[in-house]
């Protein structure tokens, strides 16, 4: 059996070797089989015509939480888990966290290659000028109660804007699909700073074409009575940097989900909220909510040992820590952990929690119940130290994720709209429930 990491996406060149055949002998039948071997992967409907008789339905696959099956062919992201290595189409995330820009790594995602300057230059200015969003999508932020989680708020307003583009279900055309594209970066943030303004009960502010699309964003957060904001430069940049980490990371959850809602032909801005939807849970986008709260919960550096010891007895996890596809240290929490302290400086701000976080992993490090699992920092380890030091409220910070992912998230249903093996996306079950009762009436029960 071929030993290789999960979530991997061959090169040419080692694809060649991995091709081949499987040989099943069905020991209830006696019966072999060959099945086709091709980029390291078996097609689960080959196993369908392994039958014992003639009335069998054949073998299928059983994989709860699709731990080792792959849903579709991408040229989007590379992963390898096992080496802690991250690509966007092929550019290393280091790459682009030091020479890129968020709206850059959005277009590459998006059109398969870097910007050329007057690509970028439309590019960004499309994006500057889809801002704004329709005022009834504000009226109808202004109905939530004032206490409204913001991913709520977003999931829901992201999904009310299929209904101020309804031409957008006509997923068909491309220009509607790059329309919808636009507008879902550029609104998304508008969206988020609304939310958060609303949670305050702060009157909204509006978009600024003049900033950048991380200024105009801070500016929408935290702008009070001044008549022009003008953002801190070095946080314009540590947030471009959280927004190109978090851009896209293949098919996760959340990216499952917009591919799944996607595959039925709906309309992108619904696809989209159903990945805001699958991001709100707390082993997911809402892990960084729950980093935070657990450093909050653990309060002091002398209370690690006791808590680490809660965690090995499976009475909690450690949050932030551990992922399905990296066992080996997130790339994406090395490059967030070493812009931690800039921001701190930056904002002149000292945080409570920094040295609690760093102790922690230091000894979940070496400790043998999280390396014997691989468990290493992921990405939401760090992330909410930096969003605490820009002062965005901790509910908020899954909204920070969302932001950026977006542009994966329809990278990602763009290229499976272009698959031309895309179907419906349908699972099937092992049935274990009774069959053939019947129906008892009321009174006999
Ligand atoms: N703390 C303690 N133990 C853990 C943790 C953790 N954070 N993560 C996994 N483990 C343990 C499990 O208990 C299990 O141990 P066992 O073999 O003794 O039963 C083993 O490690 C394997 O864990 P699984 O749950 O099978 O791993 P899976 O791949 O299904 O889960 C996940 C990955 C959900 C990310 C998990 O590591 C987790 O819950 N982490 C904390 C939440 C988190 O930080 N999520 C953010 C992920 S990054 C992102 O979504 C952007």
């Amino acid at each position: 059996m071929t030993q290789e990491p999960q979530g991997r996406s061959d090169s040419a060149a080692s694809t060649v070797q991995k091709d081949g055949t499987l040989s099943v002998t069905d020991n209830r039948t006696g019966r072999n089989y060959d099945i086709e071997i091709k980029d390291g992967t078996v097609r689960a409907m080959d196993f369908r015509q392994i039958k014992v008789d003639e009335d069998d339905f054949g073998l299928m696959t059983y994989d709860p939480g699709y731990t080792n099956t792959a849903s579709c062919r991408s040229a989007i992201t590379y992963i390898d888990g096992e080496r802690g290595i991250l690509q966007h189409r092929g550019i290393p995330i280091e790459e682009l966290c030091e020479h890129s820009t968020y709206l850059e790594v959005a277009y590459l995602l998006i059109h398969g290659h870097l910007p050329t300057e007057e690509e970028l230059s439309r590019w960004v200015y499309d994006i500057t000028h889809h801002t704004y969003v329709h005022e009834n999508i504000k009226s109808f932020m202004g109905g939530f109660r004032h206490d409204a989680h913001p991913m709520g708020i977003l999931l829901a307003s992201v999904g009310a804007l299929s209904t101020f583009y309804p031409e957008a279900s006509d997923i068909d055309d491309e220009e509607q699909r790059n329309m919808a594209a636009i507008r879902l970066i550029a609104k998304m943030p508008t969206i988020a700073a609304f939310a958060y303004r609303h949670s305050l009960g702060l009157p909204y502010v509006y978009p600024d074409n003049d900033l950048s699309y991380t200024g105009n964003f801070l500016s929408m957060l935290f702008k009070m009575a001044e008549p022009k904001y003008e953002p801190d430069p070095r946080l314009e940049k540590a947030l471009d940097i959280l927004f190109i980490l978090h851009a896209d990371h293949e098919q996760n959850a959340s990216t499952s989900a917009v591919r799944t809602v996607g595959s039925t032909r709906a309309d992108p801005y619904t696809a989209v909220a159903a990945g805001v939807a699958a991001l709100y849970g707390p082993l997911h986008g809402g892990a960084n909510v729950a980093v935070l709260k657990m450093l909050q919960r653990i309060g002091s550096v002398e209370n690690i040992p006791d808590f680490l010891e809660t965690v090995k007895q499976g009475k909690e996890r450690l949050m932030g820590f551990g992922h399905r596809v990296y066992k080996n240290y997130d790339p994406r929490a090395r490059i967030i952990k070493s812009h931690v302290d800039e921001v701190l400086e930056a904002t002149g701000k000292e945080s409570p929690w920094l040295d609690i976080a760093i102790e922690l992993e230091k000894r979940a490090l070496d400790d043998e119940y999280f390396t014997s699992r691989k468990l290493y920092p992921n990405v939401d380890f760090y992330s909410g130290l930096i969003y605490e030091a820009l002062g965005i409220p901790t509910e908020a910070f899954t909204v920070m994720f969302a932001i950026p992912r977006t542009s994966g998230w329809i990278a990602q249903w763009m290229e499976m709209l272009r698959d031309p093996e895309l179907r419906i996306a349908r699972p099937r079950q092992i049935y274990t429930g009774p069959r053939d009762q019947r129906y008892v009436p009321m009174s006999e029960r």
